[in-house]
């Protein structure tokens, strides 16, 4: 079979996006535009994959940064979407085969839809392969226009007569040309349309009339095609991935309590038996074993869980790592580079940023721990607090296994609490604790004998309890 070579035309402004940022850079299931299209592209193996950009170009560059797999031609000034072809022409004009041309503002796309495309032309032996669809709201979509049932020409909905405005056929705007007479029919092309642009899809004309076959191919699911030209297509196209990716997730063994209110993005796994409740987001790279629960209202970006794992409502857990069985939340804030420990318990209220808490920790309630290294089995009583930043520098702090730290205490880093140690509730630690050792750093408590019973004055000079001076030194 033929090379198969993609081009992606992305140079639009996406004037009706009303942004300063180009149209394909914006997100949709958690990445860009552009990614769902490169992603797709890729499945297919092409032998080479060409990017027309235009409008911030820069922009769209800086973002392909590393995807050596991408060639970038620049379309200045963007004179239509046949002119954005032609300027591939000079990267491809000794290529042999076939050129997918695909758009960036396509994002849905499926890679089952271009297999198809590629047999389709090559069952047909056409030049050319319009991919359309048939949409009840075709508005904004050229039109397919037949003659008996061949595709005679497409016609843009600014330039439609009435009665052809009335048809349902609509142009995907993805295609597959033969090289062949490809470079030199793009040369013909005038702009003699409603926006004085050279279209592509004049091609289909211009072929026919020189008996160059044209072939279509009409995807079962138009929701697959729909273009973004708008924000709010971008929110519509939005919702058709959401839930895709949902029945998708159902269908693998996931039970999702309330799909309409649960937001999972394009990359994320979750392994079978795992509940997710309603108002849950999971976005980026996010990966979630087998047999969790996801309570309600959670959000996780780019984490990673293990199997059993529990999270209680209301958790914002971001870049973290979370073993098998473990339990967060409810109002856990898990911050990048934390690492949950096997059977380890977050509780309430607690805050880790850049901490380890060993197999089976706990940090059950109201804490801040950063930059600390917790071991297994160590608990972390109420109102624990790593004191890890002086005003200028984030030092560590180290708590082996099996160390109890009472509750409200301060640890005052760099400082390290060892196997098996006690802290003293309400310390304010500020120097290493042995192995197995209690540290207490805390004012000494004095009762005073009978206060309460003392002689009552009613002078204004009484002393408040809290004022008294025991003399002790
Ligand atoms: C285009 C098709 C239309 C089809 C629709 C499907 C034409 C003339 N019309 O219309 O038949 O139904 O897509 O979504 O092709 N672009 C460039 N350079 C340009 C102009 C556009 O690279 O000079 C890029 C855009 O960035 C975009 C794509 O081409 O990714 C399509 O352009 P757009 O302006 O969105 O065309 P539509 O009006 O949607
Ligand atoms: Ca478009």
């Amino acid at each position: 079979m033929a090379e198969t070579h993609v081009v992606i035309l992305a140079a639009g402004q996406g004037t009706r996006m009303k942004s300063l940022k180009p149209k394909v850079l914006h997100f949709l299931a958690g990445k860009p535009l552009l990614d769902h299209v490169l992603k797709t592209a890729r499945k297919i193996s092409p032998a080479s994959i060409t990017l027309v950009v235009g409008y911030h170009a820069e922009a769209v560059r800086k973002h392909l940064n590393e995807q050596n797999d991408v060639q970038i031609v620049v379309q200045k000034p963007q004179l239509g979407t046949a002119h954005a072809l032609q300027q591939v022409e000079p990267l491809l004009a000794t290529s042999t085969g076939q050129v997918l041309l695909l758009s960036g503002d396509v994002p849905l796309l499926s890679h089952k839809t271009l297999a198809r495309l590629i047999k389709t032309h090559d069952t047909n032996s056409a030049a050319a392969t319009v991919v359309t669809a048939v949409l009840e709201k075709p508005y904004g979509y050229g039109r397919i226009v037949r003659t008996a049932d061949t595709i005679a020409r497409i016609v843009e909905e600014r330039d439609a007569s009435p009665t052809e405005r009335n048809i349902k056929e609509i142009n995907s705007g993805i295609y597959l040309f033969d090289f062949k007479p490809l470079w030199s029919e793009l040369r013909q092309i005038a702009s003699n349309n409603v926006q004085g642009e050279y279209y592509i899809t004049d091609l289909v004309a211009a072929y026919r009339r020189q008996n160059f076959g044209v072939a279509t191919l009409l995807v079962d699911n138009p929701q697959e095609i729909r273009g973004i030209n708008s924000r709010t297509e971008l929110a519509d196209v939005s919702r058709i991935a959401r839930q895709q990716k949902n029945e998708e997730l159902m269908a693998a063994g996931v039970t999702l309590i309330d799909p309409a209110t649960t937001y999972i993005e394009d990359d994320v796994e979750v392994g079978r038996d795992t509940v997710i409740h309603p108002g849950v987001i999971l976005e980026r790279q996010t990966k979630i074993g087998d047999a969790c629960e996801i309570h309600a209202n959670v959000r996780i970006k780019n984490a990673l869980l293990g199997n059993s794992v529990t999270v209680h409502n209301f958790c914002l857990i971001i870049g973290a790592q979370i073993g098998n069985g473990a339990s967060i939340g409810p109002f856990a804030h898990l911050r990048p580079d934390s690492e949950i420990g096997d059977k380890a318990k977050v509780g309430n209220f607690v805050e880790l940023k850049n901490t380890t808490l060993g197999p089976g920790a706990k940090a059950n309630h109201l804490s801040y721990l950063g930059d600390a290294t917790i071991g297994s089995k160590a608990n972390i009583g109420a109102g624990t607090i790593t004191c890890n930043y002086d005003g200028e520098r984030k030092y560590s702090t180290v708590i082996e296994d099996n160390a109890f730290i009472g509750s409200n205490t301060q640890l005052v880093a760099p400082v390290h609490v060892g196997k098996g140690a006690y802290v003293a509730a309400g310390s304010s630690i500020t120097k290493n604790i042995p192995d197995h050792a209690l540290g207490i750093a805390r004012a000494q408590q004095t009762n005073i004998e009978n206060w309460a019973d003392r002689p009552k004055t009613t002078a204004k000079t009484d002393i408040h309890p809290s004022r008294v001076q025991t003399g002790k030194k």
